[in-house]
This record gives structure tokens, sequence and C-alpha cells, in this order.
């Protein structure tokens, strides 16, 4: 949601902005903007990508080595120039970038107004920096940095935000409440970003500042402090993260080359937290917290989206296996609905940003009643990552396509790792059983490996599918938050219409949507209740649906039913979700690159929502 990225140092700040915005553009890409000071102060926003920013600076003076840049999420105001970031104050002192939502702009916006504030844009940030415009001017002794501090006192809501006092030429100050920002430092320079992506190419050491922290940056240092001017201390990073991992290389996509880095990215996530023979799996990150998992009177898994629908197996999962009861809530809905928590629970909260503003908000409701809250997160440094008690890193790398792929298996990984470890410890499995399972797992990345290789045919099938107008996505057990997945990554990047539904359910509603155009994926791969949707098959034959199946390899019984088959090896049901999931992503990204939609920034969506 929105990308702040800023620089001060020796070099011209121009090119390492537009890079920046670059790869931040996977957050928003409504509008685009920049502000250098270089003796005056220029800034240049339009409306649409970092591409339409460049063209529109090509004749214009943009050198300088201090400025801010920004790619916006549209909230408050619609996408065009006036709504662009960066905003400038009344009379030019201050320049803003923010990522985030003041939720109290309108009474801001009207005390400012009787002070005789005037706006040009609909946005809350416009509201901000005229705030701190407002302290500023209010005598000498405030200074930008103080009168930044007392502007953000009385905000309430959420920001990630890169300032620039003109008349305090030397100097980038950054805060943030709520929203994710980070500080590279490099020789005589300073880099700022909503996340490590665009600094890599310069820096690794990084600073993760948190809520409530304000930073005074200049050439020499910086000083770190809080809102209400205590001073604070910050540690500096080293992140492995590498440049080859934020480019596309030979593909066409991010989502093509993360959907083929799964079998690696698999192995990452087990590698390590398996012991060498295959006898015991290790979580280290849960050590601590393990009694208490194994004790919990129930665990309440929380996510949104894909990381939800990785909850949903991991029910599955731990349930069926370990034995412990499991509930799965939308974060979203749980941070309001008022649960009743005791120091019994232990809440489990997915997330391959961290920073996901609905999943944080929970974590932090959860704890506040007394629960242990546990994560599992793919971003080291990000904020769910440093609120959770302990919890497992999956092992994804970054994840750029904004419709999430390696992150959703790397998820599962790990709540298949977690199930089988609560399964063993809780003598609900035998030890003989347990290795055959971690064996299972083990097999998984050369699984996957032949499911790509495939990926010519799945093309093939998704041509013929590609002017559907409505999809239904159906699946049993473990495989029902798969279709539920594979649902979703068909309408979020080819905005068609699709549903994923439990077989079992579809004859109390979706069926009445089946006749001889709706394309019906069906997952239906070997499991215990393979006979069950093989007859919700028959339903929808009957109905002369178009049935494109997951099978199993081998598995012929289905050949005259449907039409259409995405094969996946033979393998324990356990880990069939990760298997299973493999062609539909795949088919669902050619469907999208066949009817010409931007896969990697499909509309409306950005990849780490950080608003509510
Ligand atoms: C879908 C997708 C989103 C995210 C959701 C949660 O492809 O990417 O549904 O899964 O926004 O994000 P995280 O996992 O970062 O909390």
């Amino acid at each position: 949601m929105c990308g702040i990225i800023g620089y001060i140092g020796q070099e011209n700040v121009y090119p390492i902005l537009i890079q920046g915005l670059q790869r931040l553009e996977y957050r928003g890409y409504d509008s685009a903007g920049i502000a250098i000071l270089n003796g005056s102060l220029k800034v240049f926003k339009c409306k649409g990508r970092v591409s339409d920013l460049e063209q529109h600076v090509k004749d214009e003076d943009i050198s300088g080595t201090i400025g801010i840049g920004h790619t916006r999420w549209a909230t408050h105001g619609e996408p065009n120039d006036r709504n662009a970031h960066p905003h400038t104050s009344m009379n030019g002192k201050f320049v803003l970038v923010h990522n985030g939502i003041i939720e109290n702009h309108t009474e801001l916006k009207t005390d400012l107004m009787k002070n005789g504030f005037r706006f040009q844009s609909e946005t809350d940030t416009e509201v901000l920096v005229n705030l701190i415009e407002y302290f500023y001017s209010k005598g000498e002794a405030i200074d930008g940095e103080m009168a930044i501090r007392l502007a953000l006192s009385k905000v309430v809501g959420a920001y990630g935000i890169a300032v620039i006092c003109t008349k305090e030429k030397d100097q980038l100050i950054v805060a943030r409440k709520g929203s994710p920002l980070v500080i590279g430092v490099g020789e005589g320079s300073y880099f700022i970003a909503s996340d490590a992506s665009p600094i890599i190419p310069y820096t690794r050491n990084m600073i993760y500042l948190n809520d409530n922290d304000v930073a005074i940056i200049n050439r020499q240092g910086l000083i770190l402090k809080t809102v209400e001017n205590i001073p604070a201390v910050f540690n500096i990073t080293k992140v492995s993260m590498t440049i080859g991992e934020i480019e596309k290389g030979d593909f066409d996509h991010f989502m093509l080359k993360e959907i083929f880095e799964q079998p690696k990215i698999i192995e990452e996530t087990f590698r390590g937290r398996i012991t060498s023979d295959h006898s015991t799996i290790i979580l280290g990150g849960l050590m601590d917290v393990f009694p208490k998992l194994l004790s919990a009177q129930r665990i309440i898994i929380i996510g949104c989206g894909t990381s939800w629908h990785a909850a949903l197996v991991g029910e599955y999962l731990i349930e069926t296996y370990a034995r412990i009861p499991v509930e799965v809530e939308y974060a979203s809905e749980f941070r309001y609905r008022n649960p009743i928590l005791t120091n019994t629970d232990v809440v489990i909260a997915i997330s391959q940003s961290g920073e996901t503003a609905d999943t944080l908000a929970a974590i932090r409701m959860a704890k506040a009643n007394g629960a242990t809250v546990l994560g599992i997160c793919n971003v080291v440094g990000s904020t769910i990552a440093r609120e959770t008690e302990g919890g497992v890193f999956t092992h994804a790398g970054i994840e750029i396509g904004v419709a999430s792929t390696k992150a959703f298996t790397a998820q599962v990984t790990v709540l298949t790792l977690l199930a089988l470890k609560l399964a063993k410890e809780n003598e609900k499995m035998t030890q003989e059983t347990y290795q055959c399972l971690i064996q299972e797992l083990i097999n998984v990345p050369a699984k996957v490996q032949s499911i790509l290789q495939k990926h010519l045919h799945i093309k093939e099938v998704a041509s013929k599918y590609k002017k559907a107008t409505n999809a239904l996505y159906l699946g049993r057990g473990l495989l029902f938050p798969v279709a539920l997945e594979g649902a979703l990554k068909l309408k979020e990047i080819s905005y068609l219409h699709a549903e994923g539904y439990a077989a079992g359910e579809m004859k109390h509603g979706p069926i009445a949507l089946v006749d001889d155009n709706l394309p019906v994926v069906v997952v239906a791969a070997r499991d215990d209740y393979y006979t069950k949707i093989v007859s919700n098959i028959h339903e929808v034959k009957a109905r002369k649906g178009n049935i494109i199946a997951v099978v199993t390899e081998g598995d012929n019984n289905l050949n005259s039913l449907v039409n259409d088959l995405f094969e996946i090896p033979e393998s324990h049901p356990i880990v069939t979700p990760i298997l299973a999931i493999i062609p539909l992503q795949l088919f669902s990204y050619y469907i999208a690159v066949s009817r010409g939609c931007n896969v990697d920034q499909p509309r409306n969506l950005a990849k780490s929502v950080t608003v509510e």
C-alpha cells in the first residue's frame, strides 16, 4: 500500500528515486511522484505508473542529492495528478510522502481551514503536511523536527512518512506508526524505503523503524527519537537478500518466476528444520512456547487472503494429525468482533509481508486479552515478526508478484512441519509414521518440479478457457482451501469471476450456475474424500459443466468425465495441498496473460495491505 523512497547523500538522487519506485511499484501504481531539493524545491508527479513519471520529467532539471518519492495506492481521493504524492504545504515550507491513513483528517482539516489553510487535493496527506507547517509557523523556537513531532502527536491513524523542510536544506526526517519504514545506512548517505528491496543495490545495512520512531537524518549521521522526544536506540541489521531475488531474470513476469521458484523455496523452508537422519523436526523459533502450544485449549489461526487459505490448510492438518482444536479467522473480523480469549489460547498469525494492518491489529488485540501470539511470516524484520512471541519464518525470499504463490506453499510447508511436530509430541503419531510423513515432505520439491515441467500443457488448457466469464472451483477436506486459493488466483489477476466452494456445498446453491459455459475446476487428487468428489464431478457432468480436474497421476477413472486434466504425482494426502495448487497457479497465470492482463500488478490491488 503505497511505496516510499528517499535519499540523502553525495550521489545524484533522481536515478535512486526512480529505480526505487520501480522496485516499490508492486505496493501501488495509481500515481507516482518525486520531490528534489537542490537550492529550491522541485516536485514532479502524475497519475499512472513510474514510467509515466519518467516521461513527465524528461525535459526537466532533476539534479540534486536529496529527495523523496512515492508510488500510490489510492485511499483518500481518486488517482489523479492532484492527489499524487509528494504533497507540499501551503507556503511551500514542507514536502512530504506518506503511506497509511490519517483517520482524523477531517477534523484536522476543518481546524486548519479556520486558520487560513487552503488545500489542493482530497488527500489526508495534504492535511498532515499543512499541520506540520501550522506548528512550524508558531514561532522561531519550533524547528522542522519539532513541528513534525507536534503534528504527529495530533494524528490518529497510520503513517510512514518522509519529509523535507525546505528551510533546513541538508536534512530528511522520517517517522512511522503502523506503516513500515526502513533506513539503509551507506557511506555518508542514507536511503529510506517502505521495504529493503530498493535499498539493497546500495547497502545491506538496514535500520527497521519501530512505531512512534522519528529519525532525523543528515549526511553525517542520524538521530532516532520518539514522537514524544525521548531518545531511542537503533540496531543495524544486515539483510541477506540478493539483487537476483528482486529481478525477473529470464521470466516474463515476477509471478511466473515465483511459481517456478517453489521447489527451491519449499526446500529452503524445511531445510535446517529436519534433522539429517530425517527423524525429527526442530522449530527453533517455537522452542520456548511449544509447551503452551501442546497444552492450548485451542489454536486460533488468523490471516487475510492467501494467508487465510494457508490457515485453513493448517486447521485440517493440526486437527487431523495432532488432535488439537483449531479455529481459523479472518484477521479483519477477529479484531473487531470481541472474541472470547483466554491465556490458554494460542493465536498463530500468518502473513507473507508481516505488515498487514488487520493481522497486526488482531495480534495486538489477542495479546492484550492474554493469548500467546505466534507468527508465520516471510519478511524478517517485519512488524508482525517483531511483535509475536515466537514463530517460524517461511523462507520464500522476496515475493514481488502481487498475487501470492511461493509464499502460500512456504506457509503450508511450515504448517505441515508444525502439525507433524505437534502430532508427535502430543503422542498422536508413532515415530514410524512421523518419519514416513517427514519423508513425504522431503519428496515434495522434486514433485513440484515435475508438475512445473508440464507448464506447456497447462498453458494450452488455459487458452481454451480464456474467454470464460465465470469459474467454479471445488475441493474437499485439505483440498477445499486449495480450491479457494485457486479461485482467488484467477480472479485477482485475470478479473474473471471465480468462486471456490467446498464440493459438498455445491448442491446447496452454486450448482445453479452450472451450464455448458461454466468451467468447473475440481481438485480431485486421491485422498480420503476421493469417492465423494467423484460424485460431485458426476453432478457437474450431468449438467454439462466443463470440468477441469486436478488428479493423481495414473488415475484414469475420470478421463471420460472431465474435459481437461492436470496431473500431480502420487503422494500422501498430507502434502497434496502443496502439489495441487501448482497447476492452478499456472492455469490462472496463463489465462491472465492470454487476456492481456497486467499479471504482476493487477488493477486495484497492492502487495502489502497496510491500511485496514
Ligand atoms: C493474494 C494475496 C493477498 C494476501 C493478503 C495477506 O494473492 O496476495 O490476498 O495474501 O493481502 O497478505 P499477507 O500475507 O502479507 O498478510
